[in-house]
């Protein structure tokens, strides 16, 4: 259920030994002289052509995904493109001084703003994140079995050991170096009940990669109840309250290991409760929707119920029980 069968992979393997094995007796540059025709031998069969592997589902995936789409609010300059379409990435690209310290356009401009020392990479010459990226690709342009990572600037592959080694060339945090070169993008997996997980119950092992849940085509993930089915209809999960907050409350909102503090959506009128997090710049406190990849099996019904909470939900301890009043209070 977590992997697709690798049945796939072997054949595809299978088909491009075939044709290598093809190319590899093509005729060589001085022809051999014509052997004589066998005289006892039947004739062998005539060479089927080698069937090609068909990757149009997965050209179709990538093609309309949030990798491949040019938009000139994401930087299409040759500094930003390093992750945002790494062939087009120039290493001598610098960061020009403000205010236009990026070739982009936000919003509230009517104009493009062209910046010194990272000039404008037009939507016909933007590459994207192409299989090339994340797959060997032969010499017929059809790719190989297995992931690899394609350094865009001495365009040899590096080998990666996992899904997310390869993602995490992009989806990295790059603020605090020397550069300047300051994006927050890590996605961190933790918590217990997934990653490092050995005690797995069943017999599927628990997501612990990037694209044990993410297509990494698609980049669509599977949502927790896709595998938790379970976990909806049961009468004991969140201590026998599924009926009271099911519907009111994201998977993560009780379930995040990273101690984000949760809530109605921001900005939204109504919703389920989501993770989130409060920062106060000049304008006063900003709290924005923050999304948690680390998943806990505990969950503690007083970080949300706790004394005096604002949202005038029942008190209740961290067990869900509820809390024995204070002495003073009884004594009056
Ligand atoms: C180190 C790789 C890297 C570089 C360099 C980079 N980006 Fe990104 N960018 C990403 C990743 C990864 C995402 C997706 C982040 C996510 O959704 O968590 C992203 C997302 C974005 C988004 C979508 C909104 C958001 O924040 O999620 C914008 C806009 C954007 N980048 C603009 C830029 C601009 C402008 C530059 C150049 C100043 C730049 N990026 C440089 C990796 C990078
Ligand atoms: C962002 C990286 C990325 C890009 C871009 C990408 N792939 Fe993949 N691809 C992966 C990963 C990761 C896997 C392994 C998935 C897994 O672990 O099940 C994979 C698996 C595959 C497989 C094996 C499928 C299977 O069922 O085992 C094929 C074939 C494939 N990709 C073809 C393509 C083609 C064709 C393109 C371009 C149109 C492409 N990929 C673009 C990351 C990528
Ligand atoms: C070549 C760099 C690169 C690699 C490798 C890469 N990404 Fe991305 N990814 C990006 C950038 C850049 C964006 C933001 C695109 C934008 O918003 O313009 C992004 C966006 C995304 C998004 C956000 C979609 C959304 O709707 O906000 C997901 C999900 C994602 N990537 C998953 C993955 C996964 C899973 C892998 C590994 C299989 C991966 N990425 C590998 C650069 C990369
Ligand atoms: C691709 C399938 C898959 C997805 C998606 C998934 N999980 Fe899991 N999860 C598992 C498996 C498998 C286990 C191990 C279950 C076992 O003990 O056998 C697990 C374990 C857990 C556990 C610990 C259960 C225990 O009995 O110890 C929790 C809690 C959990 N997942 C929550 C989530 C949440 C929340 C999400 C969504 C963010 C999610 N899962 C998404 C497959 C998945
Ligand atoms: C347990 C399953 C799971 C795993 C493993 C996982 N993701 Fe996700 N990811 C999700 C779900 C579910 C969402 C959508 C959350 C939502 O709808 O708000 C998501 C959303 C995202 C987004 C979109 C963020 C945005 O702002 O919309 C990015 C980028 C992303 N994941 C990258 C990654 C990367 C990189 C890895 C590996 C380091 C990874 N994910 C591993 C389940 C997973
Ligand atoms: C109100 C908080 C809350 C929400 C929301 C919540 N859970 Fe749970 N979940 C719990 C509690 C409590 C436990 C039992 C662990 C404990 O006692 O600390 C649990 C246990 C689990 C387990 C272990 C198996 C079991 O049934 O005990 C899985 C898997 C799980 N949750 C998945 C999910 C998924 C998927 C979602 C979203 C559909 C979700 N949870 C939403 C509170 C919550
Ligand atoms: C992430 C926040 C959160 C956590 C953690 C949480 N709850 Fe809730 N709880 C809610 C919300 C939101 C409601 C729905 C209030 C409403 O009806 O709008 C609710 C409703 C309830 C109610 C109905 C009474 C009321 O206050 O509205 C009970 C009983 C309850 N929760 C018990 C529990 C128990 C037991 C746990 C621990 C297993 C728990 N909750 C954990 C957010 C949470």
């Amino acid at each position: 259920m977590l992997k697709k069968p690798k049945f796939s992979l072997v054949v595809i393997g299978a088909l491009l030994l075939l044709a290598l094995a093809a190319g590899a007796c093509a005729p060589a540059a001085t022809p051999e002289p014509p052997a004589p025709p066998p005289t006892d031998v039947p004739p062998p069969p005539p060479p089927t052509a080698t069937p090609v592997p068909d990757h149009s589902a997965f050209e179709a995936a990538v093609a309309g995904n949030a990798h491949n789409q040019y938009s000139v609010e994401h930087g299409p300059n040759t500094w930003c493109t390093r992750c945002h379409s790494p062939q087009n990435w120039d290493p001598e690209a610098f960061q020009g001084p403000p205010p236009s310290c990026f070739t982009c356009k936000f919003a509230h401009e009517e104009e493009m703003r062209v910046a010194e020392g990272n000039p404008f990479v037009s939507e016909e010459e933007w590459v994207g994140v192409p299989c090339e990226t994340c797959h060997v690709v032969d010499e017929n342009g059809y790719v190989t079995p297995g992931i690899a990572w394609l350094n865009p600037v001495s365009m040899d592959y590096v080998a990666v050991s996992n899904s997310t080694e390869l993602c995490e060339k992009c989806h990295v945090t790059t603020t605090g170096n020397a550069f300047g070169s300051a994006v927050d993008h890590k996605v961190t997996l933790g918590g217990s009940a997934h990653l490092n997980y050995g005690g797995f119950i069943g017999e599927v092992p628990p997501p612990s990669f990037c694209a044990d849940c993410h297509d990494p085509h698609k980049l669509e993930p599977k949502q927790c109840v896709d595998c938790h089915e379970g976990v909806t209809t049961s009468d004991t999960h969140m201590k026998g309250y599924n009926a009271l907050m099911l519907d009111k409350l994201t998977c993560m909102a009780c379930h995040d290991a990273s101690g984000l503090d949760v809530g109605p959506p921001p900005g939204e009128d109504g919703g389920p409760w989501v993770t989130q997090e409060t920062s106060v710049g000049r304008a006063g406190p900003t709290t924005e929707f923050v999304l948690s990849h680390s998943i806990v099996y505990e969950v503690a019904c007083d970080r949300c119920h706790f004394e005096e909470n604002p949202f005038e939900l029942v008190v209740l301890t961290a067990d869900g029980e509820v809390p024995e009043p204070p002495a003073e209070e009884t004594t009056g």
